[in-house]
């Protein structure tokens, strides 16, 4: 989400006149966008900033902004602690960057951390074009009501928020006439997705999935990031008939211990997540299920931990993310009993081998078949280039008769540590 908002700031700061640059020497206003979801990512923030000292030294004129979560959690504390930032904008006050950087004038710091009641993406100017690549992001909902005990989520994003049908197949089409052939949708909780339809209704993911579907020159559709509480039957049912919607499902589930699920405060417990992939699996059997795990979680035992041991395997996962807890200030599992750091990274360490295993294992049996593969760039060789099957996997081709943007049939040859090779099917 923060790659599409940092997207978004772009676009609208182009309509005032500013354009972007990757080499910061060269910038009048660096912009810090920033994740508060763990303490490594919100401590990342001042290391960088730290960087830019040099830079301000030379070009006193030069802005340097934070956004995103740290800015939202941390507001003037970010400016007490390293005073060369000028700018502090919360995720819900992107639009109003351009204002804040011209009062941004001698010394004048500006902090906008408010969540205001009119919805950003409705004012912020800037088309959505295909600048970075056939496949683009597209913020659908925002914000979390789901106070999962671990989690900064509702504190810095906000309550649960869905954007209107008209404005988001608005968007679309934007990509989609610059080029873009693939879509994500996102939302910290995109399954609870509930926006206003062009009929007076409030509409599910999933229908705003089959009105995407109608786009002509749209061929796939993916979202991210989904909770099993809102995995409704529409939803899982679209995963069967939607031609459009990729067989890839992103459905964290934290831990297989039902003691440390209601502890984390999920309202799902392992036996539930199961059943709920089963019937996924139903509707669409060679879906690939990535998710999310937090190991160390306060008061996590040994059984605990061989819970969701146990819970993997029984899944089998494709892709997954996985994190040793993290204290968040202000969340409520902070004030309990912490795990010791070296029983995290142990479990983090056993953990992560399984998933490997499992996941070189699903990679490694696409060899022999023929999947479809949307090219989104050159790769490092002479006429090479990389894309993504339906179930997310790296792909390398190497033909000089393709094109970035292109989709093509492409029988799978080879399995690498992290991509799979292959060559155009006749
Ligand atoms: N510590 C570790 N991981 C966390 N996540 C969220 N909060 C924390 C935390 N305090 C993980 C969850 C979530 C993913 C986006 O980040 O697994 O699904
Ligand atoms: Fe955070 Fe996701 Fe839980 Fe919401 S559902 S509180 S975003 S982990």
């Amino acid at each position: 989400m923060n790659v599409y908002d940092s997207e978004r700031m772009s676009e609208a700061l182009g309509e005032d006149g500013y354009e972007e640059t990757l080499n910061p020497s060269e910038a009048d206003m660096i912009l810090l966008n920033t994740c508060h979801i763990r303490e490594k990512a919100a401590e990342k923030v001042y290391s960088e900033l730290g960087r830019f000292k040099d830079l301000k030294t030379l070009k006193p004129s030069l802005k340097i902004g934070v956004t995103g979560c740290v800015a939202q959690a941390e507001g003037d504390e970010i400016i007490k602690r390293q005073p060369l930032v000028d700018l502090i904008v919360g995720p819900q006050s992107y639009h109003n960057i351009a204002d804040l950087a011209a009062n941004a004038v001698d010394g004048k710091k500006q902090v906008d951390i408010a969540f205001p009641e009119e919805d950003k993406f409705s004012v912020l100017k800037g088309k959505r074009s295909a600048q970075r690549g056939p496949s683009a992001f597209l913020t659908v909902q925002e914000g979390c009501d789901k106070f999962c005990a671990f989690c900064v989520v509702p504190y810095t994003r906000g309550a649960e928020n869905s954007r209107p049908v008209i404005r988001i197949i608005d968007e679309a089409k934007q990509l989609v006439q610059s080029g873009v052939k693939e879509i994500t949708l996102l939302g910290q909780n995109v399954n609870a997705y509930h926006g206003d339809g062009p009929d007076g209704n409030e509409w599910s993911l999933a229908k705003l999935i089959w009105e995407l579907e109608k786009i002509d020159g749209l061929d796939r559709i993916r979202f991210t990031t989904s909770h099993p509480n809102d995995m409704t039957p529409d939803l899982i049912e679209a995963h069967g008939q939607c031609k459009k919607l990729m067989p890839y499902l992103h459905l964290p589930v934290q831990s297989g211990s039902n003691k440390i699920l209601k502890r984390m405060n999920r309202s799902h417990d392992a036996e539930s997540y199961v059943s709920l992939i089963s019937k996924i699996r139903d509707a669409r059997p060679d879906i690939l299920i990535s998710g999310d795990f937090i190991v160390g979680f306060p008061e996590e035992t040994e059984n605990d931990f061989n819970d969701t041991m146990s819970l993997i395997k029984e899944i089998e996962y494709g892709q997954a993310f996985s994190f040793k807890y993290s204290t968040r200030p202000g969340t409520p599992a902070a004030e309990r009993d912490q795990v010791p750091e070296e029983v995290k990274t142990a479990r983090l360490h056993q953990l992560q081998d399984l998933i490997k295993q499992q996941q070189k294992s699903i990679q490694d049996k696409m060899v022999g078949r023929e999947v479809q593969v949307l090219f989104e760039r050159t790769g490092r060789f002479d006429n090479q280039l990389v894309g993504k099957s339906e179930y997310l996997h790296a792909v390398n081709v190497t033909d000089p008769t393709i094109s970035v943007g292109e989709l093509k049939q492409v029988k799978i040859m080879k399995s690498n540590a992290n991509s799979l090779s292959g060559s155009l099917s006749n």
